[in-house]
């Protein structure tokens, strides 16, 4: 394919800011936009300090002029226009311009890059944040991290599957839920948010005062238990809560996405829940082939290559005492979903490096469970941890392991 049609982009913002000139002063038609390359923008153009003095209007005024022409330029050959010192236009092209200026001195749109990748399913899980809470720095950097992995190893061929693991689910909803059914004037609803900026913000604020609740009135705390029965049991006036609770949630971090511009859309919501109706199957498995085991009353894994401080093998807990799943027993029955059902051949986490021993637990059981085999390949994408002001890590719903 060739590119011999394409103008360097220094003519192409020059050919923008000339027919603004034109549209907004015929008298000077014709004059040189002087455009340049610039330190502060991709380009310059000082043609409003150049003409002000013919035109017999103030550079700025002019400046300002030319640049509300400019937005009606075509949008391949000017991104932004930004107004400066006493009449300085700051130009930015998109980065598209610049690729297509570099594809066309190579040859090759691809910039060289092979596809290397050749359509090898790629499950990127990233973002996650939970329900109901607030979305922290560190949940901004998985989504900015994973959003690139998916847009690189989408450009390199693979197949890239975006999972978002939203925390929708765990004791947690049965309290707020309870909470809500008690307050019903609380105001949380994205169209009636009370003052508060979003759905997740309102909803955060009114779990911490459920969670008081819980410790300081024993009568709530039973109301709130029985909450999480139902919950569990799927009644239904309990679930049409939760369910509004998650849509609430999901239009609030969907607005977030979009402000990022990342690709992350409600297709790719596919949270802890989605794995509820799969979590017996997958513990039974886990038994029968002899890896889950009982230990005090629980079910668990022990590692085969990880030890505690106290050189006792570390357990990854599959079935709490009471009975309970967590975070752990979900992540068993995702991987396990994501290899047999969405036929992934590379598995990438994305989340904060605190996560390393989880993530390692859970790809050693689920290659013992002989899920994860040598034709996939599974691995932790961590990075460091954000720190809030008090010097502490973010809070996140995985440490606390309490759903
Ligand atoms: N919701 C979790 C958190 O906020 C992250 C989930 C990551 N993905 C997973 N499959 N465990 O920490």
């Amino acid at each position: 394919m060739t590119h011999s049609g394409v103008l360097p982009l220094l003519d192409q913002v020059a050919a923008a800011v000339s027919d603004a000139i034109d549209r907004t002063r015929p008298e000077t038609a014709g004059a040189d936009p002087v455009v340049r390359r610039s330190t502060h923008a991709d380009f310059q153009s000082n043609a409003a300090l150049a003409l002000a003095k013919r035109l017999k209007v103030r550079p700025s005024d002019y400046a300002a002029e030319l640049a509300t022409a400019l937005a009606s330029a075509p949008e391949e050959a000017i991104r932004s226009v930004e107004l400066s010192g006493p009449g300085f236009l700051n130009i930015t092209v998109p980065d598209r311009a610049v690729w297509r200026q570099v594809a066309a001195r190579l040859g090759d749109d691809r910039l060289g890059v092979a596809a290397t990748e050749d359509g090898r399913r790629t499950v990127v899980d990233y973002s996650a944040p939970n329900i109901a809470k607030e979305m922290h720095v560190g949940h901004l950097r998985t989504t900015i991290i994973g959003d690139s992995l998916a847009r690189v190893l989408d450009f390199l061929g693979a197949r890239v599957i975006r999972q978002n693991h939203l925390g929708d689910w765990g004791t947690q909803f049965g309290m707020l839920i309870q909470y809500l059914d008690e307050h019903p004037d609380a105001r949380w609803r994205h169209d009636d948010l009370g003052g508060a900026t979003s759905a997740v913000s309102a909803l955060d604020g009114l779990y911490k005062t459920a969670r008081a609740a819980f410790d300081a009135d024993p009568e709530f705390a039973d109301r709130a238990r029985a909450r999480v029965v139902a919950l569990q049991a799927g009644d239904p006036a309990t679930s049409a809560r939760w369910s509004e609770i998650v849509a609430e949630s999901e239009k609030a971090f969907r607005d977030i996405y979009d402000r990022l511009g990342v690709l992350l859309t409600p297709d790719d919501n596919v949270g802890e829940s989605f794995y509820n109706p799969m979590l017996a199957d997958t513990i039974d498995e886990l038994v029968t082939k002899g890896i889950a085991v009982e230990s005090d009353g629980a079910l668990v894994v022990f590692s085969e290559t990880v030890t505690g401080p106290d050189d006792e093998p570390v357990p990854l807990m599959v079935r709490k005492r009471d009975g309970g799943y967590g975070y752990d027993t979900t992540d068993l029955a995702t991987i396990r979903y994501r290899i047999g059902a969405l036929r992934a051949e590379r598995l990438l986490y994305v989340t904060d490096s605190r996560q390393a021993l989880h993530f390692q637990l859970v790809f050693e059981t689920a290659r013992r469970a002989g899920w994860l085999t040598e034709a996939v390949e599974a691995e932790h994408i961590a990075y460091g941890t954000v720190l809030g002001p008090d010097g502490k890590p973010f809070k996140t719903r995985a440490l606390s392991h309490s759903s």
